[in-house]
């Protein structure tokens, strides 16, 4: 049995052009892979969640961008230029929250215009080169923050996350997962508890699979039995994932993140998000300025049933994330090390340093 999750969710086929997304919405059941040539393809794919999870979505977003300009080789410079222009804009209106998202589509451009003045062929290879970084990073970044998340974490410990912040969802290992996948390589033995996830169900469909893949101690619950787990003493850390760190801590992450950190609070249970440095925004002052997605109520009354299970036409509210106010976390795991309160201080010391 492998250690981590063998599947890759996105991958890069040079020699055909074209993007490989294995398709999240249909897991567990279907092992599906999209082969994707065209921005309004990878648009799709991220919109219906095929791939989904902020780093995923970020490395989708940068290859997109680099089989674009690929394709558009001989445009005419200013054409080629106002293509990629408006590629990056169309990719950025796809989800709103995740960060990740932007952060790559900038470097791209950041790597387009540091070679703006080089041969065509020459600009190609380097967002070539830039897309992979940001996908290999992305696997180091995961890794590192498995390490500085283990050193928190004893073996045989009962582990809640919520969401799915495994591979699935980035380059490999996951950032709340990563933890555990490095902790069942060295026989930690840890119980992890994945909450359903409503309304997409992320934890049942994607995070269950992928650590019962592995063989790790994985206990599936509605989002609703947080509580009496622990209560039950059965839970001794919540580890989460995160679609946006604000400057002030408050922490974009699926929706029900939040009502988790309030219960961990109320029961004395550590709370802590697993943040890739690309996954803070600096810029933004705090989780009220964070966008939130809202999405199609039928998620909620419809999608994963034969039959509707709501009343037709009943008004629905589907934000897809919800912030959880910095003073509900423990602390914030980067590649970098783990940071603690108080965050608007601490964030920014991790940034200078990054300087
Ligand atoms: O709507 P999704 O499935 O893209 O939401 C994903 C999450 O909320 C994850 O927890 C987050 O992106 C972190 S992934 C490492």
């Amino acid at each position: 049995m492998n250690d981590v999750l063998d599947f890759v969710s996105v991958r890069l086929d040079d020699e055909n052009s074209e993007l490989i997304i294995l398709d999240q919405s249909k897991l567990p059941n279907d092992l599906i892979y999209h082969h994707y040539k065209s921005p309004e393809d990878i648009f799709n794919a991220i919109v219906t969640l095929q791939v989904r999870g902020a780093p995923a979505i970020g490395i989708a977003a940068a290859y997109g961008m680099y089989l674009d300009a690929k394709r558009h080789l001989l445009l005419r410079h200013d054409e080629f230029f106002q293509r990629f222009r408006q590629t990056k804009n169309y990719l950025a209106s796809s989800r709103p929250t995740a960060v990740n998202l932007f952060w790559a589509l900038n470097r791209m451009e950041g790597c387009l215009n540091e070679h703006k003045d080089q041969s065509r062929t020459e600009i190609i290879e380097r967002l070539k080169e830039e897309s992979e970084n940001i996908r290999s990073e992305d696997e180091a970044v995961c890794l590192s923050i498995g390490e500085h998340a283990l050193s928190l974490l004893k073996p045989g410990m009962g582990l809640l996350t919520h969401c799915n912040a495994g591979t699935l969802a980035t380059a490999k290992y996951g950032t709340a997962l990563a933890p555990i996948y490095l902790g069942q390589k060295r026989g930690y033995n840890f119980r992890v508890y994945a909450d359903e996830t409503r309304p997409l169900l992320q934890g049942a469909r994607l995070t269950a699979w992928e650590l019962q893949q592995v063989g790790i101690d994985v206990t599936l619950i509605c989002d609703n039995m947080a509580s009496i787990v622990m209560k039950q003493g059965h839970i001794d850390a919540v580890l989460v994932g995160c679609d946006r760190v604000a400057a002030n801590g408050d922490t974009a992450n699926k929706i029900g993140t939040s009502g988790v950190a309030v219960l961990a609070k109320h029961y004395g249970i550590p709370f802590y998000v697993c943040a890739p440095r690309s996954t803070i925004d600096i810029q933004t002052a705090c989780g009220d300025d964070i966008e939130i997605e809202l999405r199609k109520g039928e998620e909620i009354s419809t999608t994963w049933y034969q039959k509707p299970m709501a009343p037709k036409g009943v008004k629905t509210y589907n934000p897809a994330f919800d912030v959880t106010d910095a003073d509900l976390i423990t602390a914030i795991i980067t590649e970098k090390g783990i940071i603690y309160p108080p965050y608007n201080k601490s964030l920014k010391k991790l940034f200078e340093e990054g300087e």
